[in-house]
């Protein structure tokens, strides 16, 4: 089996990571970003344009990305649920935005307030939008490998919301393993038939509540996959899904990828040290192994 050379790994824990954890300040969260502006990674996801009573915890957002030091070498981007989230990550000087629908209808529902066939529609004035402000639109597809309301979701329906996004014209498609449900069977059920069909950058965010989260990596590296969501110390979660915890660690991805001699470009030691500087931040432990335990050389 060939495996890529490199990774793309990006760092959700500014984002994924502290919407799920108590609301911590301001000045903490520039701290985070700008620590991890210094690890070698590409790609930070800094914030989301949500409404502030939904997700308190990103209702300083401009704020953050006003304070946090960009590094010209990174791309940062933002998440958004509708057009006055587009507007406002506009405004903030984003050009690089993922637009958020789950495949679940119930989900759907509870995150955003509408159907996911109304997300749908929206989304596709949403990509016009983004295109012509010169922004990319990513599209997140939350719940692609399970829901935490309706259990199992028909890897087919996650087919067509992927070719419905692709038509309104959506620069990359993401899974999203909201809750932790998916297994390395259904990566290659729901990821695999996409892979061989479309050939736009497809990536994967996996939580790891029920403890598959690298093994679903390790399968989708074998379906080709390059671009993977990762939160430092493995900070994170969704608040409307109970029982969520974080995302995949950021630094228990790199210890398995560079010792596989897969290129991640993040200097594993400088993460750790993040992942401390993240756990402090938040006042708990982070369920990082390898921020326990360190790496293993
Ligand atoms: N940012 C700030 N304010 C927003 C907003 C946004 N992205 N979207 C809507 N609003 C404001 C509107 O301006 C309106 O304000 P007003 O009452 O002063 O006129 C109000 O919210 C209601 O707007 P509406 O479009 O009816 O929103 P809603 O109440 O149906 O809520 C969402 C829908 C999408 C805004 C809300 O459910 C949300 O932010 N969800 C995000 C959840 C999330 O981030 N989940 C985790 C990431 S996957
Ligand atoms: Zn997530």
């Amino acid at each position: 089996m060939s495996l890529p050379s490199s990774v793309s790994i990006r760092e959700v824990g500014p984002r994924d990571g502290l919407q799920n954890e108590a609301v911590v300040s301001t000045e903490a969260k520039v701290r985070l970003l700008d620590a991890l502006s210094g690890t070698g990674v590409k790609r930070i996801e800094a914030v989301s344009f949500v409404h502030p009573k939904a997700i308190p915890q990103m209702a300083d957002a401009g704020e953050v990305w006003s304070a946090a030091a960009k590094n010209p070498e990174i791309s940062y981007s933002a998440l958004i649920p509708n057009s006055k989230g587009a507007e406002r990550a506009l405004a903030a000087g984003f050009s690089e935005i993922e637009v958020v629908v789950s495949a679940s209808n119930t989900h759907n529902l509870k995150n955003v307030n509408r159907s996911t066939d109304e997300s749908l529609d929206d989304i596709a004035q949403l990509i016009d939008l983004l295109h012509r402000n010169g922004a990319t639109a990513e599209v997140i597809i939350s719940t692609s490998f399970g829901c935490p309301y309706e259990g199992d979701v028909d890897p087919l329906r996650v087919h067509a919301i992927v070719d419905r996004v692709i038509a309104d014209g959506a620069d990359r498609v993401a899974f999203g393993d909201t809750t932790g449900m998916g297994t390395p069977r259904r990566v290659r059920e729901v990821v695999g038939p996409v892979r061989e069909k479309h050939d736009l950058p497809l990536l994967l965010h996996f939580h790891n509540t029920r403890g598959t989260a690298l093994a679903n990596i390790l399968t989708a590296l074998e379906l080709g996959i390059t671009e993977y969501d990762a939160s430092v110390g493995g900070l994170g979660g969704c608040p409307y899904a109970p029982g969520a915890t974080g995302n995949v660690a950021t630094e228990e991805v790199v210890h398995m990828l560079e010792d596989m001699g897969i290129d991640t470009g993040i200097d594993l030691r400088a993460l750790i040290e993040v992942a401390k500087l993240a756990q402090e931040i938040v006042g708990r432990e982070l369920p990082s192994g390898v921020l326990r335990a360190g790496p293993r050389v």
